[in-house]
């Protein structure tokens, strides 16, 4: 058997990624962290100096941006590659992060990043986590999570991430701030916002370890294995 697809959504620096790599390492599944697509288009737009927000410059440059990823062999997890050149760190970075939504609010954009997204999906045995996986790329996923925590919360959980990766420093204030902003932009906009699908189960995750969070969403899945 080829095993189900599980849809993981919700705002920034919940813990979906943490916890989505976790669940597909348990099973045995693909894992596919879609926001790092958008974040890679992102740094691709803004190294050929694209209007972020112009959809028909952002079409242009599509066809000629190659997302790849392979096995980090060194820190596990994922690598990035942005037509074969490693962009792992890179689009982590502020400039990055803070326009990203941009982005990821253009129609073409978004039906792209879909398309490639499904190729991942086709066989089943897929964790894929976004903001749009449950209600808008795998609308049939045989189980959807929508994660969530208090941005005081996730501000923290981002600030610390960010000491032990030794990426720029960025005051707390500031990151609760620069989360907030994103997540209004990705809960407005226009095309598949960011929104609990109905038959997804919510876990506020606000107290709750990377282990529990991850043994919550295994046991769905098991459950949803054997049903
Ligand atoms: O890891 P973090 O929560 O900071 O963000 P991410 O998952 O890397 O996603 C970065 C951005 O990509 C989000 O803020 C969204 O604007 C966009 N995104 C999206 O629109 N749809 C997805 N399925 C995934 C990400
Ligand atoms: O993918 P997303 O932006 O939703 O979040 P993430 O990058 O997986 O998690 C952000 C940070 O929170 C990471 O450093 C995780 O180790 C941490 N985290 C946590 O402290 N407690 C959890 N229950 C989940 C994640």
């Amino acid at each position: 058997m080829s095993g189900i697809c599980i849809a993981i959504d919700g705002p920034a620096a919940a813990g979906k990624s943490t916890v989505a790599k976790i669940v597909a390492n348990r099973l045995g599944y693909i894992y596919l962290d879609t926001g790092a697509m958008y974040r890679t288009l992102t740094y691709a737009a803004q190294q050929a100096q694209v209007t972020l927000s112009s959809e028909s410059e952002l079409e242009h440059l599509l066809p000629t941006v190659a997302i790849t990823f392979a096995p980090d062999e060194v820190n596990g997890g994922q690598r990035v590659f942005l037509n074969n050149v490693d962009v792992s760190d890179a689009i982590r970075s502020e400039a990055v992060t803070n326009n990203v939504s941009i982005v990821a609010q253009v129609l073409s954009v978004r039906e792209e990043m879909k398309k490639r997204q499904l190729a991942f999906a086709a066989d089943g045995g897929v964790v894929m986590d976004g903001r749009d996986i449950g209600t808008n790329v795998l609308p049939n996923a045989e189980l959807k999570i929508f994660l969530l925590a208090s941005v005081d919360e996730r501000a923290i959980r981002r600030f610390n991430e960010n000491k032990a990766k030794g990426y720029k420093h960025v005051p707390l204030e500031l990151l609760k701030e620069e989360i907030e902003a994103r997540d209004n932009l990705d809960y407005t906009r226009k095309h598949a916002p960011l929104k609990k699908a109905e038959d997804a189960i919510e876990l506020d995750t606000t107290s709750l370890s990377i282990d529990e969070v991850s043994t919550r969403i295994y046991d769905l899945a098991q459950t949803k294995l054997h049903a």
